[in-house]
């Protein structure tokens, strides 16, 4: 009986030292949701390569990337003039909160923005690289703030901004 018993024990034991790299490997996302820590790694580096960082992080590419990623994709007050007006790079956290999967990898596909949002190339993005992104955004415990809004054509906009000036 005692033998029945320690193998049982035994056996509990191996399943729970096997089941542990899986727990392990799992990130939590912010959303409720748990996500293999692989995916929100393939978003973070999808967010690094793809200049998502250079516009929607503050400072970033003043400070040569060099920016805590506590902050990355918080937004900007940089703001873009031109004759579209002044734009700024949106939070994107705050954004994908608002979002689940797959209302995000739609709007990813069907984005139309103000320059000097590269929409036409996320809207090339798969959708597998588009939810990893995603995954990645909601990892972040803290959301920030919004960024300053969009001003018309005409306004003239606080500092800092960066002047298109086009002919
Ligand atoms: C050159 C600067 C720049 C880069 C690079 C850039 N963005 Fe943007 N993005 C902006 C600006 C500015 C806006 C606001 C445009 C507007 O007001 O119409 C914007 C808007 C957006 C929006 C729309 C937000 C909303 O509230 O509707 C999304 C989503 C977005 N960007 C995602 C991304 C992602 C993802 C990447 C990387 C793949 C990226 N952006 C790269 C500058 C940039």
């Amino acid at each position: 009986m005692k033998t029945v018993k320690t193998r049982c024990l035994g056996v509990i034991a191996m399943g729970a030292i096997l089941l542990l790299p899986a727990t392990l490997a799992l990130a939590q996302t912010g959303n409720g949701s748990d996500v293999p820590a692989e995916v929100v790694e393939r978003g973070r580096y999808i967010a690094l390569t793809s200049g998502c960082n250079d516009c929607h992080t503050p400072n970033y590419s003043i400070a040569e990337g060099q920016v805590p990623e506590e902050l990355w994709l918080t937004g900007d007050v940089l703001g873009w003039h031109g004759p579209w007006g002044t734009t700024y790079a949106p939070n994107l956290r705050l954004l994908a909160a608002k979002m689940d999967k797959q209302q995000w990898v739609e709007m990813t596909h069907s984005l139309r923005a103000r320059p000097p949002m590269p929409w036409f190339n996320l809207n090339e993005m798969t959708a597998e690289d588009a939810g990893a992104l995603y995954h990645y955004i909601r990892s972040f415990e803290s959301l920030g703030e919004p960024a300053p809004a969009y001003l018309p054509p005409g306004e003239t906009p606080p500092l800092p901004y960066v002047d298109f000036v086009l002919q």
